[in-house]
């Protein structure tokens, strides 16, 4: 929402695509925008002179596909509606949505912006989903409503329209844009972050969330706004006259060309946009008012923080692909996870680490019964990875819980527990909801997140951010890493007070210091994974056997495989080979082994030899120098890794993989960045 300066239709639509773009890789099979229109002639043309007394009605497009197919017919629209966008404004409130379908097929008709109705009275655009829509759908049907899409999200715009038309019959008094979203708020089940748009609030525009992630960025254009916190209430933005652009987005990665001020909208807040001001107004569920007169709400003051985000971070640079660009800065990304935390240690304490946002609980976990990891996906992979050095240096039990499987056993949670939430995006749902039931359950929740301000990062009780920068593939690549050496720290953290493994210790610490230099030296196996990935191009399946530390590596890499490239790949471990995989081994199917130096390398050697005299065809992981050890005959491919220690090898390890998935990908002819069916971040369950 841009006041008091004047933008253009061209501009104001550039704006919204762009925000778009920015966001795509969180949806891509659908799309819609919203932008007003004064045009009579589009008026006049399309709604036969219904409520040609009030303001225009907003326009909407939607279109199935990518950002760029609604870009291409939103402009065809425009041109063929003769629409004149250099048409100025000087207060403009516009609305898009990148869709990833929960409800309903993608398609213009299930888009975003969903609409009250003829005359486009209340449009909204929606994140999240809205578990008891069809009760709410039945009720409107009753009073009159007919639906068009297979949404839950039309419910929301419809229920404002009969709130609002109920209210104006009601009352003498005229509602407000903020009583409306209120009063619908409190019909709502489910997660949800939703921005409202109306005709009869022109110039307005409200945000409120309940579940799902949602940030207000501020950008004041006469005036540098500084780079400290301020607070931010109606009064001090309305009283200074400058022009200014609100921006209203569920990822900061939309915000950051615009602004650096961002307000992180809390659960239960309702943000009003008018005026050039900003009200923020609180919702309490009281489902005793339902019905009675529609509250006057007060508002609340909230200090804006800075983003810590560079706008070079969410482009592609010289790279092809986001996948691409985040696999090959893992140096970086591992350096600045470690950056601060490790000490080289003076004459009185050795080599140390400081993890500042556990400083107070580290004791707490310490002496905890147990540890539990809980994740999904690429995040449960890498906590998996960790477990085995958090055993050794905590000799604390870790038990592993896939989000969404804790939350259906309502598996038990105890007191005594520690409970470690591993997501990049801190929005997960799944984890979300494991979070908000180990709260419950009384257990110290512990946070590893890549996302300062996310839900994750806010709702536990302490944390470590794993600062790899944002990542925007789909397939998870450099957090993976740093969620690793984040752990690995975690481990170290927890051990401090050991003398027995100081030694191991240390030696862990040297390790991590070398870790991005062993890294990028194994980011030279780059055209020998191209090179496998056309030997491997046509395969329908593919095994990846590990154990140990690398059993992550193993179910990681077969992950990474399956997501981008559409192979279908199963990661084994490869103490069960002979309980089963075994059955699927012949001389076609392609098999990877993880087999580097560590305490399981001789059993790895064995589980070669079985697989070799089955005549499988064997891809083989191993430590540089060790390809006639791992290779009987020389019958198989060997793909060389520099050692590391033990803990750390997954890190090391997984990287080929990674080259391997984007490889075969690129060269099947898929979309790397956005692979089908999948989303970043899923923030529905
Ligand atoms: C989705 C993504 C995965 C990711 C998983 C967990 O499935 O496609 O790449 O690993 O969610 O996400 P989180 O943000 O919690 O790590």
């Amino acid at each position: 929402l841009n006041y008091n300066v004047t933008r253009d239709g061209r501009f104001i639509l550039e704006i919204l695509f762009n925000g778009l773009r920015r966001l795509e890789y969180r949806g891509y099979d659908s799309g819609g925008i919203s932008i007003d229109s004064s045009s009579q002639s589009f008026l006049s043309s399309n709604l036969n002179g219904q409520f040609s007394n009030s303001a225009p009605p907003p326009l909407v497009f939607r279109q199935e596909g990518n950002i760029e197919s609604l870009v291409k017919s939103v402009y065809n629209d425009v041109a063929s509606m003769e629409l004149n966008l250099e048409e100025p404004f000087s207060v403009h409130a516009g609305i898009a949505h990148t869709r990833w379908a929960t409800h309903g097929e993608p398609s213009p008709k299930n888009s975003h912006p969903q609409t009250s109705g003829a005359g486009n009275e209340f449009l909204v655009v929606h994140n999240g989903v809205i578990t008891n829509y069809e009760v709410l759908k039945e009720t409107l049907i009753r009073h009159g409503f007919n639906f068009e899409s297979d949404t839950d999200t039309e419910v929301i715009p419809k229920l404002a329209k009969y709130v609002f038309d109920k209210a104006n019959e009601e009352a003498d008094q005229s509602v407000t844009f903020g009583q409306v979203v209120l009063e619908v708020m409190r019909h709502l089940e489910g997660a949800y972050a939703l921005i409202f748009k109306s005709r009869h609030y022109p110039n307005e525009l409200i945000a409120c969330k309940r579940g799902s992630p949602l940030l207000l960025g501020v950008k004041e254009l006469s005036e540098d706004m500084g780079t400290g916190a301020s607070f931010l209430d109606l009064k001090f933005i309305s009283e200074n006259g400058h022009p200014k652009e609100f921006y209203l987005s569920s990822d900061a990665s939309a915000l950051v060309e615009h602004t650096k001020k961002v307000l992180v909208i809390e659960d239960g807040e309702v943000v009003h946009l008018k005026d050039g001001g900003v009200s923020i107004l609180k919702f309490e569920n009281d489902k005793g008012k339902r019905g009675t007169a529609l509250s006057q709400p007060s508002s609340v003051q909230r200090a804006l923080s800075f983003l810590e985000m560079e706008v070079e971070q969410i482009n592609k640079g010289n790279y092809e692909h986001y996948m691409q660009k985040e696999i090959h800065e893992q140096p970086e990304s591992l350096t600045t996870t470690m950056r601060g935390r490790l000490k080289h240690g003076g004459s009185c304490k050795g080599k140390t680490v400081l993890l500042g946002g556990l400083k107070e609980h580290i004791k707490t976990i310490r002496q905890s019964r147990r540890i539990v990891f809980i994740g999904c996906g690429t995040s449960y992979n890498a906590a998996l990875a960790a477990r085995p050095i958090i055993e050794e240096l905590s000799g604390v039990p870790v038990t592993m819980e896939i989000a969404s499987d804790l939350v259906d056993r309502q598996g038990p949670i105890y007191r005594e527990d520690t409970a470690v939430f591993v997501s990049q995006s801190g929005e997960t749902a799944d984890t979300l909801l494991a979070l908000e039931y180990a709260l419950e359950n009384g257990a110290l929740c512990v946070g590893i997140t890549n996302t300062v301000g996310s839900a994750i990062a806010r709702k536990t009780h302490c944390g470590i951010h794993i600062n790899a920068g944002c990542e925007i593939g789909v397939a998870s690549t450099k957090a993976y890493t740093s969620q690793i050496v984040v752990m690995a720290m975690l481990a170290l953290a927890i051990g401090d007070d050991a003398i027995s493994s100081q030694a191991r210790r240390e030696a862990i610490i040297d390790g991590l210091f070398d870790l991005p230099y062993k890294v990028r030296e194994v980011l030279k196996l780059d055209q020998e994974m191209k090179d496998l990935a056309k030997l491997l191009i046509s395969e329908q399946s593919l095994l990846v056997f590990g154990r140990g530390y690398n059993f992550a590596t193993a179910l990681e890499g077969a992950l990474k495989v399956k997501e981008v490239s559409l192979m279908h790949s199963e990661g084994i471990l490869a103490g069960e080979m002979k309980h089963g995989p075994l059955a699927l081994v012949d001389e076609n199917l392609p098999i990877i082994v993880i087999a580097t130096r560590d305490a399981c390398f001789s059993k790895q050697q064995s589980v070669i030899q079985q697989l070799h005299a089955r005549k499988g065809r064997l891809i083989v992981v191993c430590t540089k120098g060790d390809a006639a050890s791992v290779c009987p005959g020389g019958s198989c491919r060997v793909i060389e890794v520099p050692q590391v220690e033990d803990c750390l090898q997954p890190v090391v390890n997984i990287i080929p993989l990674q080259l391997l998935a984007y490889h075969l990908t690129v060269l099947r002819g898929y979309n790397v960045d956005q692979p089908r069916n999948l989303a970043k971040s899923v923030t529905t369950q």
